[in-house]
């Protein structure tokens, strides 16, 4: 597999600086000589271009930094669908959560029946009729799903959406009354950390994997760091406590490689601002090292 690598230095969407570091964090923890050690080859196509000197976002504004973001995204839809087009695997590093927007429809473009792995503590499924902070990043999944301002939807197309049927939430721990209301609407599969708690992360891959490959043509792994957690991943921009362990999280990654399912992924919200050690970008190459094929013995 040939693996382009997109970075995407937007904090705007978590309306919180640090997160626009991430890439370049991501990439001082090894992760091309990660992946190159397992047989990949890695083209890194560097950042997007984000406008860094916007002026804070107006306390009326409902939605934070709307049209930087749909730009931002609009672009790496394209640049997503440009690689997939060329037969390689496109690994983005974010940047805050709102950037699965681009990712997702720039995926859909040539994967009709996409299924997603939605690793977080949140669920991300607000709207700009639910959000209380008004942060697109908490509104991403939503977007994708084809729910929210027309900014966001219509990127790649209005009529490119996810089917919510193929989408499992991983970790979750933090869901928002709307965002209750949503998943149950929509019928998503949550498996919170309730969940695995009682039945085991195995138990909850084995059946969240059975999901997304039923029906489906390929599977995109939304990877946001606060899934994890703050003890194992700390640098980053909505820490939830009771999060899943280090060793959770990455024998969910290798069961995912094991099935040999996916397409595309993302690695999201890592700020080594809050992270003196870069734990949180180690522990992003350690689980996509996982995800890729990166075994003990
Ligand atoms: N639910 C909250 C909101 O909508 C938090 C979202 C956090 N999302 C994330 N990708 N870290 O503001
Ligand atoms: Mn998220
Ligand atoms: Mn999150
Ligand atoms: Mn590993």
């Amino acid at each position: 597999t040939n693996i382009t690598i997109i970075g995407v230095p937007l904090h705007y969407g978590a309306n919180r600086k640090g997160v626009d570091l991430g890439p370049d964090a991501i990439r001082g923890a090894n992760l091309q000589d990660r992946l190159e050690a397992l047989g990949y080859t890695i083209d890194d196509l560097g950042d997007l271009q984000v406008n860094r000197q916007l002026q804070p976002a107006p306390e009326d504004e409902k939605l934070k930094y709307l049209s930087e973001i749909a730009r931002v995204n609009r672009e790496l839809c394209a640049s997503v669908s440009a690689e997939l087009g060329k037969g390689r695997f496109p690994l983005v590093l974010g940047g805050d959560h709102s950037i699965a927007i681009g990712t997702i429809k720039g995926v859909l473009q040539h994967i009709k029946r996409l299924g997603v792995i939605w690793f977080d503590a949140h669920t991300d499924v607000n709207t700009h009729e639910t959000t209380d902070s008004g942060h697109i990043h908490g509104m991403s999944l939503a977007a994708a799903l084809g729910f929210g301002h027309g900014d966001l939807t219509s990127i790649g197309g209005a009529d490119v959406k996810l089917n919510p049927g193929n989408v499992v939430i991983i970790g979750a721990r933090s869901i928002d009354p709307g965002e209750r209301a949503f998943l149950k609407a929509r019928g998503i599969r949550v498996f919170t950390m309730h969940d695995i708690d009682r039945d085991g992360m195995k138990r909850v891959m084995e059946e969240a994997l059975d999901i997304v490959s039923n029906g489906t043509d390929g599977v995109h792994l939304s990877l946001d760091l606060d899934g994890m957690d703050p003890s194992a991943a700390p640098g980053v921009s909505t820490p939830v406590t009771g999060g899943l362990s280090y060793r959770e999280s990455h024998f969910a990654m290798e069961m995912l490689f094991e099935r040999n399912l996916l397409v595309s992924a993302e690695a999201v919200e890592v700020n080594p601002m809050l992270d003196r050690h870069n734990k949180t970008a180690s522990a992003a190459v350690e689980l996509i090292g996982s995800a890729f094929g990166e075994r003990i013995l």
